[in-house]
């Protein structure tokens, strides 16, 4: 019998530019031929130039600024920058679109669980669990009493939801069907009936949302012109007894206007999740009790960072196929 002689074709290669779940590492060794960051450091940006210059395509998340310089590297091997994450103001889409490199995001899989930290973070700051906590943790419960910690009730009041996509959505037909709350929304391309069909009403200006909800809720994504899309005059007017939760990103709130805010009682409090300058956090922020403040976690299920990590991997798959990546956002 003659000799078969499989010839096998070079996979693709890919840099991955963080640790991912173990299942989605195991799947990018199999299918391509991956360079692992074991060490889960940031790269820099003169690493990220050679990814592209040395890779077929990149694999990076939140964390990596994949500016005009990482896209403009040359000579560039990398054809698809396929992000880790639904929001991708970590890439400069323009100076992609310019240099033809495809970008991808991972949309669907972390609706639920984004949805559920805003949720979350609203009861928490409501009610002041982080306070109640913090509390007895510290041995400083002395016992049950009427007067203790009273907080603000949270069923059948208003929330104002910034930005009807896939997430506000899920935020307004979790706070109309499980809290009896009034949703009401700003967002222009959402028509009023499919705002209605989330139990969500449509108000015609960011202000006219601030100005009626007892909860606020960003769920807009972050771009030039979305920055500081929440300033010292719009906290301004806002309820004095509302709160201000953002589990998007952290450039849509002047952090520092929030804190004057926060510090003069303007409004009653806020729950974070996201941060202008991540992992710094402003130090006032800290130390204040009318504040929740989590460690950028809207997506951080086990279920969902594999999910994530696999729809990553399947932009990358298509694309390498000669198929259209199914989440293509440039
Ligand atoms: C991700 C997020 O974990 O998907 C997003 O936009 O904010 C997070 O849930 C992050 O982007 C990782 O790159």
């Amino acid at each position: 019998m003659a000799p078969t002689q499989s010839k096998q074709k070079a996979r693709p290669s890919i840099v991955v530019t963080r640790r991912l779940p173990d299942a989605v590492e195991q799947r990018a060794r199999e299918e391509f031929d991956a360079t692992l960051n074991p060490t889960d450091t940031a790269l820099t940006t003169a690493q990220l130039c050679d990814a592209m210059r040395d890779a077929d395509g990149l694999l990076p998340t939140v964390t990596d600024g994949i500016n005009s310089e990482v896209l403009g590297t040359s000579p560039r091997r990398a054809k698809i920058v396929a992000n880790f994450g639904v929001g991708f103001n970590n890439i400069d889409t323009d100076s992609a679109k310019q240099n033809g490199i495809v970008v991808t995001n991972t949309p669907d899989v972390l609706t639920d669980e984004t949805a559920d930290l805003a949720i979350a973070l609203l009861l928490m700051v409501a009610r002041r669990l982080g306070e109640g906590e913090r509390e007895l943790r510290a041995g400083r419960w002395t016992g049950w009493r009427p007067t203790h910690m009273m907080a603000t009730k949270v069923s059948g009041k208003t929330l104002g939801i910034i930005g009807l996509g896939r997430i506000g959505r899920a935020v307004a037909k979790r706070a109309s069907g499980g809290f009896a709350m009034s949703v009401i929304y700003h967002d222009p391309p959402v028509s009023p009936a499919d705002g209605r069909a989330v139990g969500a009403d449509s108000r015609d200006s960011v202000e006219a949302v601030l100005r009626e909800a007892d909860f606020v809720s960003l769920h807009a994504p972050a771009s030039p012109d979305n920055r500081h899309l929440i300033n010292a005059e719009r906290l301004a007017m806002m309820k004095r007894h509302a709160f201000l939760i953002n589990t998007a990103r952290g450039d849509l709130v002047d952090e520092a206007a929030l804190v004057r805010a926060l510090a003069s009682k303007t409004i009653a409090g806020a729950g974070l999740d996201v941060y202008e300058k991540e992992p710094t956090v402003t130090r006032d922020l800290i130390t204040m009790e009318n504040v929740v403040l989590l460690p950028h976690l809207g997506s951080a299920s086990t279920e969902t960072r594999v999910a994530m990590g696999m729809r990553a991997l399947d932009n990358l798959a298509a694309f390498f196929s000669g198929a259209a990546p199914r989440d293509r956002v440039a």
